[in-house]
């Protein structure tokens, strides 16, 4: 897939109903962890705008962290084995914490069941999940949604809040399908298109026995062999 040919196409939502959206979910989180403190993980980099956003609405403790995982080789294509990158795990102890992990969407849903995987490991009091978007499809993996912004199609590759193709159109505020790309009625086929593959859990603990995330240790993103997989989890 290259990038020559993509292009905006058409505004599925915009700033305001985005913003409103948010206002919603913000109400039913809060409603649910009400008298209690949440930690929030944020799955970078897309759900980076929808996490900061959704977090400013809340008006109950809110603590944060973060994991950094990746599907795709170069950013454009998923990589051929399915493999996924884990360059950043969360920092803190999540052990006996309300953890609600925030991601960008929900496709294939092989990256948030890695994630869920490894955090469930922590054991956490609750662990919970909540995306900006599920891609109506069918799904082999059945990933638990306890939040949804919204719905989109399947076929439609989107870009904007947060949402890239090629490391490119995060910036947009507001959520756009991207032309060019994605399953055009043609029958073309999509990028979105992956198959989810089990990471290494890569926290490590330092001489002084204190935990730490990968990304102290090494700066650059580890692909993760088939000979390190893990057998649950993923599908390739
Ligand atoms: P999954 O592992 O197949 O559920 O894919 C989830 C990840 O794929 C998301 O976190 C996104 O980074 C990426 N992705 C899937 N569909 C799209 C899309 O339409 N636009 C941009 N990124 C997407
Ligand atoms: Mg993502």
């Amino acid at each position: 897939m290259t990038r020559a040919g993509a292009k905006i196409g058409r505004v599925l939502f915009t700033k305001e109903e985005i913003e409103a959206r948010l206002d919603v979910l913000a109400g039913e989180i809060q409603e649910r962890y009400a008298g209690g403190e949440l930690t929030v993980v944020a799955v970078l980099k897309g759900s980076l705008f929808f996490t900061a956003d959704l977090m400013k609405r809340l008006k109950i403790p809110v603590r944060m962290d973060i994991i950094e995982i990746s599907s795709y080789s170069g950013g454009v294509t998923p990589a051929p084995s399915g493999e996924k990158t884990l360059s950043k795990y969360i920092a803190d102890d999540v052990h006996d914490r309300d953890v609600l992990v925030v991601d960008d969407i929900l496709d294939t849903g092989g990256t948030l069941a890695e994630v869920l995987g490894l955090l469930r490991a922590e054991n956490p009091r609750s662990l919970a999940t909540c995306v900006f978007l599920v891609k109506k499809r069918k799904r082999r993996l059945k990933v638990p949604i306890d939040f949804c912004g919204f719905e989109v199609k399947a076929r439609d590759f989107v870009v904007g809040y947060g949402l890239d193709y090629a490391q490119r159109y995060r910036n947009l505020p507001y959520l756009a399908v991207l032309k060019g790309v994605g399953k055009s009625k043609r029958g073309t086929k999509t990028s979105s298109r992956r198959k989810p593959a089990a990471v290494k859990k890569t926290r490590r603990k330092t001489a002084s026995g204190e935990r730490t995330g990968d990304s102290r240790k090494k700066r650059r993103p580890r692909p993760v062999s088939s000979g390190r997989r893990r057998k649950r989890g993923g599908r390739s």
